[in-house]
């Protein structure tokens, strides 16, 4: 018999969003968290840069600006209400973090500081404007730590290293979760009024990816098989900058304090593409841009990597002809020293990743697999909506980069998803919290733990020939060559075919360990059955949208399409089957225009 935990609330993953959410619900209601790590080693503390707020603490700003920005980031897939309620709440959510205590880097005057990103701007000049409040280059570490410690404060439950394999459904509501303890393999029952969904992203699905190895799309594959649809999930941005091989993290802050990209002929080749914003385009812009400079043959030696120079020489260089100032209007002019305490974090990964140093050498760059755009189907206030006229599933909340409200639409602006975790986080767990107030608690199945056994005891009893780590690989690099930057007809009927041939290798698959305590190989094992899923989901909705719209571009249709495709995807998963659904973007101020940045 499994152990049996109640609550009013149950929060599965232990990041920004899940942190936030519990908080926000442990303020009326009995809440816990459950996450497979200890919560501050969640993927949120590797977001750098900043998150995004109209403060205007530097320069003229408003959350309009903002909302336009996002909208016109996401190629205008992202639902405008959605988008505008965010970009409101988000000037509220940084002055809370700061009153938590998050030691925001600050300008002289004591004010929390800002600095440019990518696709922000101000929206009478169009040039960049500085709306991204950071803790030097930790701005997700120190949100985690800060959350953490008002969690503790709080006395939230935690139950670290406790993997959630399935959702309760009972009549329609959500009932609750089941996880297994890693520590000691016995499975546990978490019975529940509300359960949100925080487990963060899926970029481990791709080659190279600046996700850490936790990001195996847990939640989305754990709703799907409960028959919940995902929305978007062709979406998946790359960032340009990860570092050459590894993918790890270049944050956009460094383009943010002066860097600038260039191509093996030594050219700022940004200029190009972005004449106006130019290394401040937006990511889906920029990624295409180094895979056009690849095949012209301007890449650093045929290798498909680019300079991110940063040095003093550079940025002061490009400062001069860009004309850009300080916000006293003297000229922008920077040392090794203030770089350095800009970007330490980033300096200490080149030395140590590259034997590069950043103040004296360019950084060899190329796009990384980054964040899921797509996800689970929420309204603003988090809840799981399951259908094309987005009916609630009562009790079952997702927020944070699990979910999709979809606030980013077909490409995400930089700092937004430190926006989104905390916005969403914060509502998901209040509307949560009162959901669970007004409702009894739910029966439990006859067997709660019925589906999740059955998952644990064929990778138990899996004694095939296929080895886990050699799919995942191949996985990995079907999806970055046929499902990455630039997709085509054929190369995603290639990677459905070779996702399906995986998925049934995977049915061979091999784990040795059978023991209960820690049992990390079988855990690997059940991340790549989610990896396949979600795969074959990105794949296939990807291979429909016969369109180029953010970070989906397409060969063989290079324009957008709103005619026929200004619609969200729903990809509904039934065994080896995938099934498709539209359902129309919201539009409240902005209709979709031409791109220019
Ligand atoms: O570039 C960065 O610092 C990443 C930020 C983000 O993904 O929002």
């Amino acid at each position: 018999m499994a152990n049996v935990h109640e609550f009013d609330v149950v929060v599965v993953g232990g990041g920004g969003a899940g942190l936030m959410a519990a908080m926000n619900a442990s303020k009326t209601a009995r809440t816990a968290v459950i996450s497979k790590l200890y919560p501050v080693r969640s993927h949120t503390g590797a977001a750098q840069g900043g998150i995004g707020a109209a403060l205007g603490n530097i320069e003229e700003d408003n959350p309009d600006w903002h909302t336009f920005d996002t909208v016109k980031g996401s190629d205008y897939l992202g639902d405008q209400d959605a988008i505008e309620f965010m970009c409101r709440e988000a000037v509220d959510a940084v002055y809370d973090l700061e009153h938590m205590g998050l030691p925001f880097t600050r300008n002289p005057d004591g004010r929390i500081a800002q600095r440019p990103f990518g696709g922000h701007t101000n929206n009478v000049t169009g040039k960049p404007v500085r709306r991204s409040c950071y803790a030097a280059d930790r701005t997700g570490h120190m949100i985690l730590q800060t959350l953490y410690q008002q969690c503790i404060k709080n006395n939230i439950l935690f139950y670290d290293e406790f993997q959630v394999m399935d959702v309760l459904i009972v009549d329609g509501k959500a009932a609750g979760v089941v996880a297994v303890e890693l520590a000691t393999g016995e499975l546990h029952v978490f019975h529940s009024k509300a359960v949100i969904i925080a487990t963060g992203g899926h970029g481990r699905i791709w080659e190279i990816t600046s996700n850490a190895y936790a990001y195996t799309g847990d939640g989305c594959a754990v709703v799907a098989r409960r028959g919940i649809p995902l929305e978007d999930m062709e979406f998946f941005q790359f960032h340009p900058t990860g570092i050459f091989k590894l993918g790890i993290l270049i944050t956009e802050a460094v383009r943010g304090e002066g860097g600038i990209l260039f191509n093996a002929k030594g050219e700022r080749f940004m200029e190009k593409y972005a004449p106006r914003i130019k290394d401040l385009a937006s990511r889906d812009v920029i990624s295409r841009s180094m895979y056009l400079e690849t095949r012209a043959g301007n890449d650093v030696n045929k290798q498909r990597f680019f300079y991110l120079d940063v040095t003093p020489e550079i940025v002061n260089k490009y400062a001069e002809i860009d004309g850009r100032t300080r916000p006293d209007g003297t000229p922008y002019r920077v040392t090794a020293e203030e770089i350095m305490s800009k970007i330490p974090d980033i300096a200490d990964f080149c030395l140590t990743y590259l034997g590069v140093d950043p103040t004296r050498q360019p950084i060899p760059v190329q796009p990384t697999a980054h964040y899921a755009m797509g996800g689970i189907p929420t309204n603003k206030f988090g809840q799981v909506v399951i259908d094309e006229q987005n009916t609630v599933l009562p009790g079952l909340y997702a927020a944070g980069e699990v979910a999709c409200v979809s606030v980013h639409g077909a490409n995400r602006l930089g700092t937004n998803s430190l926006v989104d975790l905390v916005v969403f986080g914060k509502h998901s767990g209040l509307h949560a919290a009162e959901y669970a107030l007004g409702a009894d608690m739910p029966s439990l199945p006859d067997d709660p733990t019925g589906f999740m056994r059955e998952q644990i005891d064929r990778l138990r009893a899996a004694s095939g020939s296929e080895n886990v780590a050699t799919l995942a690989r191949e996985l990995k690099v079907e999806m970055f060559d046929n499902v990455g930057v630039f997709r085509t007809q054929a190369g995603l009927e290639q990677a459905v075919v070779k996702v399906q041939e995986l998925r049934e290798r995977f049915k061979q698959v091999k784990v040795t360990d059978t023991g209960k305590v820690f049992n990390m190989e079988m855990m690997q094992a059940w991340e790549l059955g989610n990896m396949l899923d979600l795969a074959l989901i990105t794949a296939q909705s990807a291979l429909a949208r016969t369109e180029s719209r953010g970070a989906h571009a397409r060969d063989d249709y290079p324009a957008r399409d709103d005619a026929n495709w200004l619609k969200h995807t729903l990809a509904w998963m039934n065994g080896d089957e995938i099934s498709l659904g539209y359902k129309p973007v919201v539009i409240t101020q902005y209709a979709p225009k031409e791109r220019t940045y």
